[in-house]
């Protein structure tokens, strides 16, 4: 194979934004300061929300948000199995236990059929993932929160950039968090934002998000900053830097190009495959929505490839095509299985995807050339 690796991800960086970099990093203020101040200003007109929290990352944002939900040792978090470790990690780290719901083998998002069966006097928040950009049913959603009473984080890691009829995730409901690590639909590095129009919340996290201090403290050192600040509760240190805001501030502007060149690569993909034998391919629910798609994720039919999933990947990789596994079921790791009883079988539908899923390679710079390379050495693998 003379063809260069093609990744299954790769950031777009813009010139102006990597000029902003510069400049920022000429400036003389490199960590939190009047960029993050810019790129929030910019988020909340994007979301018209009136809080938007940049942070280190959306793993910092998910374990922030639940820490601002003041949980208790017993209280309960429902999630889904198909998600990154991080949204559990953060339910566990936040003192509270996760229960999970299986997940709906068509959109692969929480099944939201199984949700009030699994609320109980125990229940705080649900916790669900927008998964691969796919917006979940919203109204639905707050409708089953409203009954119980419960407060909603939403999982949106994948998720700038969707809407859900009309509106942007984000814009509505209780809390949101983003993440801008470079895989996802815009990159600061690492980074991620909490959203909401929640006042009384918005100024928890600001607490925690910078060591329990009371107030914005990046100006302390100008002219026009006073050194005096309380500290009113211990705090993590989880602010955005100047240089990542940098970078954010030009991201959100291509945003909505990469979301369109996001839908072409992926209508392309389910052109393309739509009577190959050999996947079923991602399913979208009837409700109005626009899919960001953050990954595209068909699963394998293993009787007619006569490959598994792992065996397709590693022959891709010999071909040079980098995929990626998104996600082994989380219930299934070491931790979950000692530490919540969780067994194989518990979640069907999600076992059965994770063990077939793969994300084919999609960014918004890849070419068509590049494309129709992937769809062609798909074809030579599985013929
Ligand atoms: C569903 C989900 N939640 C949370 C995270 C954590 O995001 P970050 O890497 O910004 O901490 C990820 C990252 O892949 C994710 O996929």
């Amino acid at each position: 194979m003379s063809e260069e690796f093609l990744p299954f991800s790769r950031p777009s960086i813009s010139q102006a934004a990597i000029d902003e970099v510069v400049s920022c990093l000429q400036s003389g203020w490199i960590t939190t300061g009047p960029r993050v101040a810019q790129f929030t200003e910019a988020l909340q007109h994007y979301f018209n929300a009136p809080h938007v929290l940049p942070v280190m990352s959306a793993t910092a944002g998910l374990h922030l948000s639940l820490l601002a939900m003041n949980l208790e040792p017993g209280d309960e978090v429902i999630t889904t199995p198909l998600t990154f470790a991080a949204t559990l990690n953060a339910i566990v780290l936040a003192g509270a236990k996760p229960v999970l719901i299986d997940i709906d083998p068509q959109t692969l998002n929480m099944d939201l059929n199984l949700l009030e069966a699994a609320i109980n006097k125990r229940t705080r928040v649900i916790l669900p993932v927008h998964f691969a950009g796919l917006p979940l049913d919203i109204n639905l959603l707050y409708d089953i929160a409203a009954k119980y009473e419960l407060r909603v984080l939403e999982d949106a890691a994948h998720a700038i950039g969707s809407e859900y009829q009309g509106q942007r995730i984000g814009s509505m409901g209780d809390v949101q968090v983003f993440s801008f690590h470079p895989n996802k639909n815009m990159t600061t590095v690492e980074g991620g934002c909490i959203v909401t129009r929640d006042t009384q919340f918005a100024d928890q996290i600001s607490r925690l998000r910078f060591h329990g201090i009371d107030r914005q403290a990046w100006n302390r050192y100008g002219k026009s900053g006073s050194q005096d600040y309380e500290v009113v509760l211990p705090g993590y240190k989880s602010n955005m830097t100047d240089v990542q805001a940098a970078l954010g501030i030009h991201q959100l502007r291509e945003l909505a190009g990469f979301i369109t060149r996001r839908n072409e690569l992926a209508n392309r993909y389910q052109e393309a495959l739509s009577d190959w034998p050999q996947w079923n391919l991602p399913q979208r629910p009837s409700y109005d929505h626009l899919h960001s798609w953050h990954i595209y994720t068909p699963l394998i039919n293993e009787d007619i490839t006569g490959m598994n999933r792992d065996q397709f990947m590693q022959a891709m990789k010999e071909c040079n095509i980098g995929t990626g596994l998104h996600y082994r079921a989380v219930h299934l790791y070491p931790y979950y299985r000692q530490a919540f009883g969780f067994n194989p079988g518990d979640f069907p539908h999600a076992e059965d995807v994770c063990e077939r899923i793969v994300s084919l390679p999609l960014f918004p710079s890849m070419t068509d050339a590049e494309h129709d390379r992937v769809l062609d050495v798909m074809y030579r693998i599985f013929n």
